[in-house]
């Protein structure tokens, strides 16, 4: 049974551990070519690499980091990573990533993955959170703002000659 199929009763959060580099490179290359598609350089999208994105969570695996992963069906389909923020703005973690892949969206799985970040930085001592997105990933921005994030600042950069504009929305303690 794939992904598509599976209930949503047999989700599996579970931790990320050394030996999931290889899989949490594949979900986050397919998970960036199917989310960024338009919003991103494809020569950006293009050159991303297994093999490099591995290395990566090689890195990250071994690091501080709180990093969850989702299991339907069996299979790998969505992972979030998140750390002491990287920009401060009055936060003290940051969702630094979280990625769920199209054929196991919709179904509570986003919601699992950052309920277990956001769980596992309070307990590091980061009991609030901000996290960037894409001014122009509407869908996410949207599940952020359900979730009860709100907009706390906002950047801009270049990647490959394209101006990308950036939404930081925050989540503060409420305890
Ligand atoms: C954004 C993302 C993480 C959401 O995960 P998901 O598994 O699809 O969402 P869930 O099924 O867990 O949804 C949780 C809740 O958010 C709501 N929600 C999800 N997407 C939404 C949207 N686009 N607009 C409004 N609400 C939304 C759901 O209705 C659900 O509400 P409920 O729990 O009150 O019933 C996922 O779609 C994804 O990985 N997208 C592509 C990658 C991406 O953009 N990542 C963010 C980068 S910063």
């Amino acid at each position: 049974m794939g992904p598509e199929q599976a209930h949503v009763r047999d989700l599996v959060i579970r931790r990320a551990r050394a030996s999931d580099a290889t899989a949490l490179a594949r979900v986050q290359v397919d998970s960036w070519r199917e989310t960024y598609r338009g919003m991103l350089p494809e020569a950006h999208l293009a050159a991303l690499s297994y093999a490099g994105h591995e290395r990566l969570w090689r890195r990250t695996l071994a690091g501080p980091n709180v990093t969850f992963l989702a299991v339907l069906g069996g299979q790998i389909v969505g992972f979030a990573s998140g750390g002491r923020s990287r920009t401060h703005r009055g936060f003290s973690g940051e969702l630094q990533l979280l990625y769920v892949l199209r054929s196991a969206q919709g179904r509570g799985v986003g919601r699992a993955l950052f309920d277990a970040v956001h769980y596992g930085l309070a307990v590091a001592g980061m009991p609030d959170l901000v996290v960037w997105v894409l001014a122009a990933n509407k869908p996410a921005r949207a599940f952020y703002e359900h979730l009860g994030l709100e907009p706390v600042g906002r950047a801009s950069s270049l990647l490959g000659g394209i101006r990308l504009e950036e939404v930081a929305y925050g989540w503060r303690d409420r305890a």
